[in-house]
């Protein structure tokens, strides 16, 4: 059981939004099919949805922990969206710790979890737990086409790495230009993580095809480093 090497992908929040039931079909037939080769740990991330309940709860003066909580909730449930998209091909529960998912993924089938724990972020979740289930890979797939050297949002400039260093993330999460567009990509926490275990990071485009290819060793996105 589990001896298939496995690949944990972040997927962004925003799949799960408006577009989620065509979206969500087609990220399972793709899950489906690497499946055959390889074993998909999934985190989701909160999204939307979470931020919009996190600044309502704000307003009302709630602790940024059980804000955080309110999040990880929010990625739970949109885990819980994923494994239905599933079915059987899916571990039917979506684990709370570190331990759960390894105890998860040892029965082989795809895991989905969402956040684990209060104060880091989806990305150091999934950094972590690409090191607790040993994954040859981990992808980060987001909405843009991986890291650029400043916020592509405000620059028209903004040039995209195709491979990146550890300390140059580090360095660019330092810069006060590009710390906010970069804080979503990457935290110190998950670059911490990867740096530490040397595991191997991508950061793509969310796409079922983009990330099919980055499973099949296909140059795309930002190669992190390690
Ligand atoms: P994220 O902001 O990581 O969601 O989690 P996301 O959808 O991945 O973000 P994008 O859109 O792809 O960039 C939502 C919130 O849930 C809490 C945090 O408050 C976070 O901002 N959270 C999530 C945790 O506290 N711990 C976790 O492990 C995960």
């Amino acid at each position: 059981m589990g001896t298939k090497e496995r690949v944990v992908i972040k997927l962004s929040g925003s799949l799960f939004g408006d577009n989620a039931a065509d979206e969500l079909k087609k990220y399972a037939r793709m899950l489906l099919e690497i499946s055959s080769e390889t074993q998909p740990v999934v985190v989701a991330g909160g999204g939307n949805v979470a931020r919009h309940y996190i600044n309502i709860a704000r307003g009302f003066g709630s602790d940024e922990a059980s804000l955080d909580i309110m999040g990880i909730e929010v990625s739970r449930l949109n885990a819980r969206l994923l494994i239905a998209a599933l079915g059987d091909n899916a571990y039917p529960a979506v684990p709370s710790d570190l331990e759960q998912v390894s105890q998860a993924a040892d029965g082989g089938k795809i895991v989905v979890t969402g956040g684990l724990h209060p104060g880091q972020s989806t990305n150091a979740t999934a950094a972590l737990i690409a090191e607790k289930v040993k994954a040859k890979k981990f992808l980060n797939a987001t909405d843009v086409d991986g890291i650029y050297d400043s916020d592509p949002n405000k620059n028209k400039g903004a040039k995209l790495f195709k491979d990146i260093t550890v300390k140059k993330c580090f360095e660019l999460l330092g810069s006060e230009n590009s710390a906010a567009g970069t804080y979503d990509l990457m935290d110190i926490v998950a670059l911490k993580v990867i740096e530490r275990s040397k595991i191997p990071t991508v950061v793509l485009k969310s796409d079922p095809s983009t990330i099919k290819n980055a499973i099949a060793n296909k140059a795309t996105g930002t190669r992190i480093i390690v």
